[in-house]
């Protein structure tokens, strides 16, 4: 592992494998770099882009927002690919990752400037959603994508014993994911329990990763994603070897590497 608190070059290839640079820093910063690392890829022929949804990844979304709006990128290049999904809520919950991404990208995705593919509620049975997201996204490898890390160190929705050859899925939320669901969004019984999720392998054929973490919740799920045993209990931890995996954490998720 590389870990930088200032900005440097570095190659991820040492001793012959390839290995994470990490860069510790503020939430800023942080997200400043991995926004850079989509803006470069939005440069390019036809961008794919795989987004995450949660609290680590909304400011990058918000400053991606900023670049299209005062017209250094243009977001309606790229093709967006969601990373997964709640099951059994209703399309028009606006709890559900694909309205909160259209939250986020403000409108942009509503207004058919660019595309998103991600899972149809609107087929309501799990297996059809599935199905449906998998030949969406067939072959589908984005040039970027964005990763938050769960506790438990999921990805995704790859929940602890996720497999490394792991597809689209769906997949029962753990007792911790569960217990991290924001009471005031979740408030009632009806909160999810089942979720489509791209798997660890979909993830893996990204050409470059960006995985953000902030806060202490965060830290040992860093520390076993980048320094504990490379296992299926630690499902982060099986990216390691991705040849461009780029971390950037704040002081508090770093603390313990
Ligand atoms: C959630 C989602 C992930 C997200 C991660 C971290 O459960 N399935 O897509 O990246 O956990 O969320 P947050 O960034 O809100 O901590």
């Amino acid at each position: 592992m590389f870990l930088s608190r200032h900005l440097t070059e570095t190659t991820s290839r040492r001793y012959g494998r390839f290995v994470p640079r990490v860069h510790v820093a503020g939430t800023d910063e942080c997200t400043d770099l991995a926004v850079r690392v989509v803006l470069e890829a939005l440069e390019g022929p036809h961008p794919l882009i795989g987004l995450a949804t949660g609290r680590s990844t909304a400011l990058l979304h918000e400053r991606l927002v900023s670049s299209h709006r005062s017209g250094q990128t243009d977001l309606g290049r790229a093709t967006w690919v969601m990373l997964d999904e709640y099951l059994d809520i209703p399309q028009s919950d606006p709890r559900s990752f694909r309205n909160q991404l259209c939250r986020d990208f403000d409108g942009i995705f509503d207004a058919g400037l660019t595309r998103l593919i991600g899972p149809d509620l609107g087929l309501r049975d799990p297996s059809a959603i599935c199905a449906d997201f998998r030949s969406a996204t067939a072959g589908v490898a984005p040039h970027v994508q964005l990763l938050g890390i769960g506790r438990n160190g999921h990805v995704g929705f790859n929940e602890p014993g996720s497999e490394a050859d792991s597809r689209t899925r769906a997949v029962t939320l753990s007792a911790t994911t569960l217990a991290d669901l924001d009471p005031t969004v979740w408030p009632g019984p009806d909160r999810p329990t089942r979720a489509v999720t791209r798997g660890v392998a979909d993830i893996a054929e990204a050409r470059t990763i960006v995985l953000l973490a902030f806060g202490t919740a965060k830290a040992e799920a860093v520390a076993s994603a980048l320094t504990g045993p490379v296992t299926t209990a630690c499902p982060a931890s099986l990216l390691r070897d991705h040849p461009d995996l780029r971390v950037f954490v704040d002081e508090a998720a770093a603390s313990l590497l």
